[in-house]
């Protein structure tokens, strides 16, 4: 009898040993992450070297505002680990290429997905962020018609697994993400203010933008986690997103090709308050700086914690036409105008942001006008893709996005 015990004991022993190795190596030999040499990769990106250098989680990384963000935190000594899943939402290799930039700067990005709870968890194991800058999402208003799961995968539930890793983390870090404009939905009153309502989006974007402000209350609410929502207009510059009109009409001028410009209803032009990267950047990089700590730990909060949503806008829409008529003289070439009125799809016929909260917080201030942004676009653009790109931008799943 107790040897037949002892036989038991014994099987269900080497059992259990046998799964956790199976664990571990599905983990370590699957996955595109993990490892002793990937920890160390981490661990050097991570280290600020600065004297009260702080230590970023960037997620979106590889994306338009996440390759500047980066760079900016990287320039002056903070430590800035990146992550992105490279989707195809827009040509892949422009992702690449930012990463090679990010590379060279010092800044590792992990290949991986926000929905990847354990992959986060590694991550806040392996170095305790101070700071997490969340911009991994689903943008664009028009693809939602599209692809509607891609924004529920990205925008909420990949929020969700964000701020789980978050939560638990210890010690949490304070949190700063994008919201958006667009959030301001159909409402008329200008400029948008952040005490106006939000409750009437136009799009699913939208939609999961104002979802992730909410979903983010309650994680401030219920674990004390600091969150600052930051509310973008239309963000533009060098290495931006093929997606949007001023780089798929840069793309069109130059190829010959016409471009079709949307007008509101009664022959009302649609006007964007059109606002330079690296404005953006001083507001995201500022919020980082006045975040206080979260308050919670072991998933408990501790005290109140602080929550704030911010616009980052310029304050000077421009309409569209205008906006054409500037890539025109920077780029030497007449536009072929297809003005077409603007279907029902998402689009709002204006945005405009007031930003005195924004200033008086942050210390906001945005410097460079749409003639002046679109002129450094321009320079870029051409020295990325060359004067006759045949594919410049690469295909875009998307119709154009304000
Ligand atoms: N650019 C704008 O005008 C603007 C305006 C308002 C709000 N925003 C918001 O700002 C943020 C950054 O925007 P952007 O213009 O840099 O867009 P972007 O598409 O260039 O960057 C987003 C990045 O996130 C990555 N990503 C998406 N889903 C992911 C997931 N599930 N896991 C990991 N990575 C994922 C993408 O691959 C991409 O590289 C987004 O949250 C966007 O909604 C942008």
């Amino acid at each position: 009898m107790f040897l037949w015990a002892l036989f038991l004991i014994a099987l269900t022993a080497s059992y259990l040993s046998f799964q956790s190795f199976v664990d571990t190596s599905s983990r370590y030999f699957n996955a595109s992450w993990g490892g002793m040499h990937w920890e160390k990769q981490i661990r050097a990106s991570a280290t600020p070297r600065r004297r009260g250098g702080v230590s970023v989680l960037v997620t979106g990384a590889a994306g338009f505002v996440g390759t500047h963000v980066s760079l900016t935190l990287r320039k002056r000594g903070d430590g800035v680990v990146g992550l992105d899943n490279f989707n195809s939402y827009y040509d892949p290799s422009l992702k690449k290429a930012r990463k090679a930039l990010l590379t060279s700067h010092g800044v590792f990005v992990v290949e991986g997905d926000i929905n990847d709870a354990r992959l986060l968890a590694k991550l806040f194991d392996v170095v305790p962020f101070t700071h997490v800058m969340h911009l991994a999402a689903q943008a664009g208003v028009r693809y939602a018609i599209e692809n509607p799961a891609s924004y529920v995968h990205s925008n909420i539930a990949g929020l969700v697994t964000l701020l789980e890793a978050c939560k638990s983390a210890d010690p949490q870090p304070a949190i700063v993400w994008a919201s958006s404009s667009s959030v301001y939905g159909l409402n008329e009153k200008a400029p948008f203010s952040e005490a106006d309502r939000t409750d009437r989006p136009a799009s699913l974007y939208a939609a999961t933008k104002k979802a992730g402000e909410e979903i983010t209350h309650t994680y401030n609410h219920i674990y004390g986690l600091s969150i600052t929502g930051l509310r973008f207009f239309t963000v533009y510059g060098p290495w931006g997103r093929p997606d949007m009109a001023y780089f798929s009409f840069t793309r069109n001028i130059l190829q010959g090709k016409p471009i079709t410009v949307y007008r509101g209803k009664n022959h009302v032009d649609l006007a964007r308050d059109f606002t330079y990267i690296d404005d953006i950047v001083k507001g995201c990089v500022a919020s980082l700086d006045t975040a206080q700590k979260s308050t919670g730990s072991g998933g408990r909060k501790r005290g109140p914690a602080q929550y704030r949503i911010f616009n980052l806008g310029n304050t000077s829409p421009v309409t569209v036409p205008a906006l054409v008529g500037i890539l025109e003289r920077h780029l030497k070439v007449k536009a072929k105008r297809h003005v077409v009125e603007m279907p029902g799809n998402g689009d709002v016929p204006f945005t405009h942001a007031n930003i005195s909260s924004a200033r008086t917080e942050l210390g906001y201030n945005p410097t460079t006008n749409l003639e002046a942004g679109l002129k450094k676009f321009v320079k870029w653009y051409l020295s990325y893709y060359g004067y006759n790109p045949r594919s410049g931008g690469g295909a875009t799943k998307a119709s154009k996005s304000l």
